[in-house]
């Protein structure tokens, strides 16, 4: 048999023990001493758990729900900081924008096809009237500048049964649909 293979470890202080009843399939285990830098590394963990278990939740180390609050704080930062890098879409809705979609095929385009999916049951399909008054007319009786067409659209006129489309429509569509109108 050749010899064990040598050891660092001073022979005299550690010598080789068999361990008895130790032998599987002719391979037999000395009982040797951990290594000094493996048992450190075992000590010094068992030295964090208790330090461990006691600044968890003294502020020194965050328990789970410490974790969680800041998570949802930094969360809510990045989504302000988000949103606050986003360019406003809004368009703020005048006269002046109103008239320019007049001859913008796309808002025209968006217009007609809310116009017939919202306003064609009063105000018929080209615009000739119905339960609601006719647009083909040139005739406004609440109003005829672009703004207040869009007004009547966006909030309705209640007392004379035009409903209220603002949550019915986007505010692209709402201003689109009032430039569509007049198109008949
Ligand atoms: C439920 C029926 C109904 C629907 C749907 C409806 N309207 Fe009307 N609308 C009316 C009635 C009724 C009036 C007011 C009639 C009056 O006072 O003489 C009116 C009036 C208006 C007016 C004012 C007209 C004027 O002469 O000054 C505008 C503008 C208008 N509607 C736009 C729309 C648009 C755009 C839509 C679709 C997004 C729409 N309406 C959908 C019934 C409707």
């Amino acid at each position: 048999m050749s010899k064990p293979p040598e050891t660092k470890q001073d022979p005299s202080k550690y010598p080789d023990v068999l361990i008895e009843g130790h032998e599987y399939d002719g391979i037999k285990e000395y009982d040797n001493p951990m290594p000094g830098w493996w048992l450190w590394i075992f000590y010094a963990t068992i030295a964090w758990s208790v330090f461990y278990i006691a600044a968890l939740g003294t502020g020194w180390i965050d328990d789970y729900d410490a974790q969680l609050e800041r998570g949802i704080e930094r969360v809510a930062e990045k989504r302000a900081a988000h949103q606050e890098a986003q360019p406003s879409e809004a368009v703020d809705v005048d006269e002046e924008y109103l008239a320019g979609l007049l001859d913008d095929d796309e808002a025209l385009a968006t217009g007609e096809s809310a116009y017939r999916t919202r306003c064609v049951a009063c105000h018929g399909a080209q615009g000739e009237g119905g339960v609601g008054p006719a647009f083909n007319d040139g005739e406004w009786h609440h109003g005829d500048s672009l703004m207040e067409q869009y007004r009547n659209t966006r909030d309705g006129i209640p007392a004379a049964g035009m409903p209220a489309h603002d949550a019915l429509l986007s505010d692209d569509e709402l201003s689109a649909v009032t430039a569509f109108i007049n198109t008949f």
